[in-house]
């Protein structure tokens, strides 16, 4: 539980909060790079006197954290040590911005941390992974669905499905890591688009809960099936578009699977995050050639222009009830090193979130 210390004092008359008091701000910092699976001891976590705010800042305060995959894979970019990157939807405690009212939530790249002082005009949305955006009323579902079906997730997969894949309908997609957040939400978008969709998953639950929660035509465990025989049932008219979230051998043998002019989204490659070296994979360019495949890795910050059309879109199927969603709920701020391990290992079936 966040320790709500409260003594920011704010003389200012444009503070819309009634309370005054010092916040204690909790952040990660990480002090060593990750070698295999995540560690607490790669961290430190470091507490912060907030200042008080200046004219156009608010205070937010996390309620849920994301934990992502590409946050094992970007930190070595990172000069240590750093704070560390992640999106949170945080509730606006104290505020010196009219635009942005106490009570409000706001989705923003914070970072691994409980309170943040913000001055929209100064957020750089570019260096961010995610822009700030102003919760509109979402009642009754929960705000938390901002990290998930309506936040970047969802839009990974809308951009990433409709825009590279081009699915029409009729065609075959099939789906790697299909149950994790990014995976549930393109398979239920093909079905929307009339589309014959088929996932690979690490469990059989996560592939009942995909066949017959969510929709898709077929689900099959990767860990256990023969991947060319599941194809081979799963897609009889072969492969239309590839959404390849993990890479690897799996990749491989779907793609030399696909039907000529096939499109591939690249999306990410969870197979290999915690591995020191890349692992070796079976050669893709005679299928690349022969089949005239399309193969296309994105960032779904590139639509950071259009990123309220792909929340839009998903807000209204959700609400049409054509869009399914679950959360992997991990509680408090000092398990988020566990959070980022357990989607890692598989532990999350949907959007998996901590809630500070
Ligand atoms: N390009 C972009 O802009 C963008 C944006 C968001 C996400 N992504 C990428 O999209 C992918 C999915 O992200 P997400 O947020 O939806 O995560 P997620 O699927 O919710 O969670 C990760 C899942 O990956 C699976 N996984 C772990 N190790 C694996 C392995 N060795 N082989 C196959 N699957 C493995 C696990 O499910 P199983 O039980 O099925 O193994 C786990 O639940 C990731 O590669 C991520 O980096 C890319």
């Amino acid at each position: 539980m966040l320790t709500k210390s409260l003594s920011v004092i704010l003389s200012s008359k444009q503070c819309y909060s009634g309370v005054s008091g010092k916040i204690r701000a909790q952040k990660y910092v990480l002090t060593k790079y990750f070698q295999g699976e995540p560690k607490k001891s790669d961290f430190k976590v470091v507490e912060e006197d907030l200042r008080d705010l200046k004219d156009g800042e608010f205070l937010a305060e996390a309620e849920y954290l994301s934990v992502d995959p590409y946050m094992r894979a970007y930190m070595i970019g990172y000069k240590l040590p750093t704070d560390m990157i992640g999106g949170q939807v945080a509730k606006i405690i104290v505020s010196r911005n009219e635009k942005y009212p106490v009570g409000k939530y706001v989705t923003a790249s914070f970072g691994w941390r409980t309170h943040t002082i913000c001055n929209p005009a100064k957020y750089n949305k570019v260096a961010s992974l995610l822009p700030l955006t102003l919760l509109p009323n979402i009642d009754p579902l929960p705000v938390s669905l901002a990290l998930g079906v309506l936040g970047m997730p969802g839009n990974t997969a809308y951009f990433g499905l409709k825009e590279i894949c081009q699915p029409t309908p009729g065609e075959t997609i099939v789906i790697t890591g299909a149950a994790g957040a990014v995976g549930s939400h393109v398979g239920q978008i093909g079905k929307i688009l009339g589309c014959h969709v088929v996932g690979f998953a690490g469990t059989d639950e996560k592939c009942e809960y995909l066949q017959k929660e969510v929709g898709f035509d077929r689900a099959y465990n990767y860990k256990t099936a023969n991947i060319k025989a599941a194809l081979r049932e799963g897609a009889p008219n072969r492969v239309d578009c590839y959404f390849d979230n993990v890479g690897g051998e799996i990749s491989s043998t779907i793609i030399n699977y696909m039907n000529k002019y096939g499109r591939i989204a690249v999306c990410g490659s969870i197979s290999s995050y915690n591995d020191s070296t890349l692992p070796k994979a079976t050669l893709l360019q005679p299928a690349i050639v022969l089949k005239e495949l399309k193969m296309e890795g994105f960032l779904v910050n590139r639509w950071m222009d259009r990123w309220d059309e792909g929340i839009n879109a998903n807000l209204k199927w959700l609400n049409e009830g054509k869009l399914k969603y679950q959360e992997k709920v991990y509680k408090g701020f000092e398990n988020m090193v566990e959070a980022l391990v357990g989607i890692l290992k598989g532990e999350n079936t949907g959007k998996a979130i901590v809630k500070v």
